[in-house]
């Protein structure tokens, strides 16, 4: 028996030490909580994506009340960039998120189903989609999706299991 560990390279900023690029994407995430449809959770999370060709996508979390048809901040924008500018590499994407009047003081976390789809572009377009989660007490720079989704599920794990 062998036991390895998985790590992932975060690198911690505060906000004012931030790359300028991606203050200006996290100013956006945080502008985008203003328009998530939250009803339900009255957790308001916006999202920012950066495009190869300086475009920015914004999104927000929709929710529904059949719950299962909502959808994460990060997926409307991932699908919007997708539908909008097909074969545009993505750059970076940042996360904010409000709830109780104020923004989280820990970064916000992308849930499983939203890696997995920053993983599926990142993969697709054989370049790294970073990864920035805000938090008023500081911010979190993941240089790679891929990072925080380990043992990923991606076209390649479907080829190399059909027959021929
Ligand atoms: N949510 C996001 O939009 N992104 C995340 O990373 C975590 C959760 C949304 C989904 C739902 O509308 C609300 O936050 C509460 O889970």
């Amino acid at each position: 028996m062998k036991t390895f560990e998985l790590q992932a390279k975060v690198h911690a900023y505060s906000y004012d030490e931030l790359p300028p690029d991606y203050r200006e994407l996290v100013d956006v995430a945080k502008q985008m909580t203003g328009a998530s449809y939250n009803p339900y959770s009255r957790f308001a999370v916006g999202a920012a994506l950066r495009l190869e060709d300086g475009t920015i996508v914004r999104g927000c979390n929709q929710e529904n009340a059949a719950y299962p048809s909502g959808l994460c901040a990060e997926r409307t924008a991932l699908f919007a960039a997708g539908a909008n500018y097909p074969g545009k590499a993505m750059r970076a994407i940042a996360i904010a998120a409000f709830s109780n009047g104020r923004f989280t003081q820990e970064p916000v976390s992308p849930c499983g189903g939203c890696r997995q789809v920053m993983v599926e572009y990142e993969d697709a377009q054989k370049a790294p989609l970073a990864v920035i989660l805000y938090g008023t007490d500081g911010c979190y720079v993941i240089e790679s999706s891929k990072e925080l989704m380990p043992f990923c599920f991606v076209a390649e794990s479907l080829a190399a299991n059909k027959d021929e």
